[in-house]
């Protein structure tokens, strides 16, 4: 560890600018080059942006995550998606209010609660395996994409199947897309100028949004919530610490930040699993052979799906080789030492998913898909951090391991696919998520 020093980790030489082209184009690539060059530690330095402070090293990364929410804040970097999700939602939320909207939402993510959601998992991509072109080449990614808006549509919005559902899915596709629009990142753009402006169109889906959602609370609160189980029902039953249950407008921000933070995110690691364990037949087979082993030729049972410790392992190895995001943030309130550097409050804190998982001596040729890496070992939470860490851990990491699962089985099992001739999968920006290139383009050879 270095010696306490009063200021930032080594900054890189790349001009401030070029740092930010390169971290909107290649910024793994980035990444390994500063860490090759100055190691654990470094600052990135975005013009108007406070510094940008990355470590990798798991006993830095645990006292970012174990340290105190009051100092380390991570709903201020997001205030730029208020226009979207609300000021309500709980990815824009700090200190006590964040604390409030996290209790009531943590019991409908419980890891027990799942197994109730499986059966609309793998009916949902049976029916979008059902649909799914013979011998042509198609991109798996809108077809991920479907699958995790409908499973989000009726697990977490508790729409039920029928021409309501259709409905609702259309005007929630649209609303999503509207997450990777550019004008969500630059402010001064969103001016509307009428509905066919572009800001205009996005401020109308947004209103769309709401009517909807209002209409579909008030419903639901008269209907009452007995004898369901989806999320949306369990947010309306759940009560703070003085006994008062969530306003509307809590409850229209929390599900619209559930379907934005939830949809892609899952979507885009199906993609990346499908890509990996195509291009590794051996580790498809031993899928296929648990699969078999458990299921026999019928379907995939709920509770089957706690007996699938090799997939489990497949989808915490891909995560870990392939994750999504790069790195979470945090903006320190106050000072802080941090991995032996006495950080001054302004600068913005960011353990690295990326550059911490591809550390050799925590995953040994870090470069290779190795599911073994995850059999029966237990998962560190400061050198596996998919899903961040701390009071800000995704709220939604039991609900995404259990649906990738039940996805890829589903897929699997059904549909003999293989990449298509020559395609190897790159990283592709796709909003703030990193996506396999080309949307990992497959043929379905044979469907059971
Ligand atoms: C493979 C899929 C997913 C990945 C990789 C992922 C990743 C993440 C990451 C990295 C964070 C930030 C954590 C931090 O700052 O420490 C996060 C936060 C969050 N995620 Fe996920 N996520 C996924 C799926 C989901 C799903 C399915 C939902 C809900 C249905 C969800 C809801 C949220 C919410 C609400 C937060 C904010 C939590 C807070 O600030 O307290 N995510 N996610």
């Amino acid at each position: 560890m270095p010696t306490l020093s009063s200021s930032l980790p080594t900054p890189t030489r790349v001009p401030r600018v070029a740092q930010v082209a390169l971290w909107a184009t290649r910024p793994f690539a980035f990444l390994d080059y500063c860490a090759r060059r100055h190691g654990d530690a470094f600052t990135m330095q975005f013009p108007g942006m406070p510094p940008q402070v990355v470590f990798s090293s798991p006993a830095a990364i645990r006292q970012v995550f174990t340290g105190d929410p009051e100092v380390l804040h991570a709903g201020e970097g997001n205030a730029f998606l208020q226009p979207v999700l609300g000021s309500h939602s709980l990815l824009l939320l700090d200190r006590a209010a964040h604390l409030r909207q996290r209790r009531l939402l943590l019991p409908a993510f419980h890891g027990e609660r799942m197994q109730s959601y499986a059966t609309v998992m793998r009916d949902v991509t049976d029916a979008a395996v059902d649909r799914w072109a013979l011998d042509r080449p198609f991109a798996l990614a809108p077809e991920l994409q479907a699958i995790t808006l409908e499973v989000i549509v009726r697990t977490v919005f508790g729409i039920e199947q029928g021409p309501r559902l259709a409905d609702f899915s259309r005007l929630l596709a649209t609303f999503a897309d509207s997450g990777n629009s550019p004008m969500l990142f630059t402010p001064p753009l969103q001016i509307d100028l009428g509905p066919r402006s572009p800001w205009g169109r996005v401020a109308r889906t947004i209103r769309e949004v709401d009517d909807a959602l209002r209409a579909e609370v008030a419903r639901r609160r008269a209907e009452g919530t007995a004898g369901r189980g989806d999320v949306l029902s369990m947010m309306l039953e759940a009560r703070d610490e003085h006994g008062d249950p969530m306003t509307d407008a809590e409850l229209r921000d929390e599900l619209v930040t559930l379907l934005m933070a939830g949809h892609e995110t899952t979507a885009t690691s199906l993609g990346w699993a499908l890509a990996e364990i195509l291009a590794h037949p051996e580790v498809a087979a031993r899928i296929d052979a648990e699969l078999r082993a458990v299921a026999g030729d019928g379907p995939l049972e709920p509770a089957q799906v706690a007996q699938l410790p090799y997939l489990d392992a497949t989808v915490r190895e891909v995560l870990r080789l392939r994750p999504i995001l790069p790195v979470v943030a945090r903006v320190l309130k106050a000072p802080m030492e941090i991995g032996g550097y006495a950080l001054p409050a302004g600068v913005m804190v960011m353990p690295c998913i990326y550059l911490t998982h591809r550390r050799p001596e925590l995953y040994p040729e870090p470069e290779a898909l190795r599911p073994e890496r995850f059999l029966g070992a237990r998962v560190d939470p400061y050198a596996w951090l998919p899903f961040g860490g701390g009071t800000r851990r995704c709220i939604g990491m039991a609900f995404a391991l259990y649906e990738m699962k039940v996805v890829l089985a589903t897929i699997l099992r059904r549909a003999r696919l293989s990449l298509t001739r020559g395609y190897v999968a790159r990283v592709a920006r796709r909003g703030i998520t990193l996506a396999p290139s080309k949307g990992t383009p497959v043929v379905m050879h044979a469907r059971r």
